[in-house]
């Protein structure tokens, strides 16, 4: 089975040639972090019209690049959301315009279900597993039971992990995305604050919290600016301290969520990371330590493939094509699509519905 995935639910263009086999046969993103860093964000308009703007020519490089023909290809999957309506709507019209002309099988994918499948197309991970879920919009703990089965054990009740990257950046005047720039400074650091707050750490429940720990920041900036004493070493130790506040956040979190999907899913197979903030080296060290406490393995896929991608989506696709799936060329693109919908909460973690 070879299927194209298309991505652009967000700031990423990108197309990718997955086949059944697990074998990345091209894997095309083009990164509009030029068009919105004059902003500081991204700018919805502007990433609906760069999509519009560079999706055929990333699709085109992306078929060239595996040496296929549409006429190959089993399935077109597209990112059918959520994420920002306009750059969905541009995917899923050009997925379906591909599969119709070409009598090809369309599946629109929860773009959050291609990054938890990601660890499928990477490791072969066996189900269940316990998901980390930490991108720019999304910061959550998920058992994934199998393709379309996800429990959730907690979920952030103000700002995603990687929302708190890019704040935390334009606070230190870091640039934008924020994530990497703020763990280049920190890397810099010759004295990281120790003191920043960990919310929500030792609570029963699997929630997360980031809003206080960046009022914290902005109160350490704005006195720092005050005194005349915010310079780029400070602005390091600042750096390394948040980063390391928000590891500590997301580390006892996942303790608490090990502990409970441990106890209803004894066959648990792995911790598995996937979105944008599973790029973070520091946090990748800080979970391949808490994975061996806990006696789990943790399967944490290559960067490239944390981030917004289409071969997750290609292989959400394949997934969902393999149990005979496949979607209406009446599907309406969804601002707003949960993983779980259906699914029954797990006790005791304390999610509100
Ligand atoms: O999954 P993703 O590419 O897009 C979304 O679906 O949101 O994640 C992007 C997010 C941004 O907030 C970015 O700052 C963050 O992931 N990020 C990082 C790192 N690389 C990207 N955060 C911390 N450390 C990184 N190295
Ligand atoms: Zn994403």
């Amino acid at each position: 089975m070879v299927v194209l995935g298309i991505e652009s639910s967000c700031d990423e263009t990108a197309a990718a040639v997955v086949a059944g086999d697990r074998r990345i046969l091209s894997d095309v993103i083009f990164a509009q972090i030029a068009e919105h860093r004059p902003y500081g964000g991204v700018v919805p308009e502007i990433a609906a019209r760069a999509h519009l703007d560079h999706l055929d020519e990333t699709i085109a490089a992306a078929m060239d690049q595996a040496g296929m023909a549409f006429a190959d290809l089993d399935g077109i999957a597209v990112t059918g959301g959520p994420g920002l309506i306009g750059g969905v709507i541009v995917g899923v019209m050009m997925a379906k315009a591909i599969a119709l002309a070409h009598g090809k099988a369309l599946i629109c994918v929860n773009h959050l279900e291609g990054h938890a499948l990601t660890a499928r197309l990477t490791d072969n991970a066996a189900f269940p597993y316990l998901l980390l879920l930490v991108s720019g919009g999304h910061c959550q703990l998920l058992v994934v039971e199998g393709v379309g089965r996800y429990r959730r054990l907690g979920a952030t009740i103000d700002d995603a992990a990687g929302e708190a990257f890019d704040k935390a950046a334009k606070l230190m005047g870091l640039g934008f995305p924020g994530g990497p720039a703020v763990a280049a400074a920190a890397a810099t650091a010759l004295h990281p604050v120790q003191d920043l707050p960990r919310p929500m750490k030792g609570r029963p429940d699997c929630n997360f919290s980031f809003s206080g720990l960046k009022t914290a920041l902005r109160q350490r900036v704005d006195s720092l600016r005050a005194d005349g004493r915010f310079d780029d070493a400070a602005r390091a130790d600042l750096a390394a301290g948040f980063q390391q506040a928000v590891v500590d956040c997301l580390i006892d979190r996942c303790a608490r969520a090990l502990t409970l999907a441990r106890a209803e899913y004894p066959a648990l197979s792995a911790l598995v990371i996937a979105g944008g903030v599973a790029a973070n080296q520091h946090l990748r060290e800080a979970l391949q330590s808490l994975a061996a406490r806990h006696n789990v393995a943790l399967l944490a896929p290559p960067g490239r493939l944390c981030t917004d991608n289409a071969a997750m989506i290609a292989w959400a696709g394949i997934e969902r094509l393999a149990l005979g799936e496949r979607s209406g060329f009446d599907f309406a693109p969804r601002p707003r699509w949960p993983l779980d919908e259906q699914a029954p909460r797990l006790a005791g973690a304390g999610v509100k519905a």
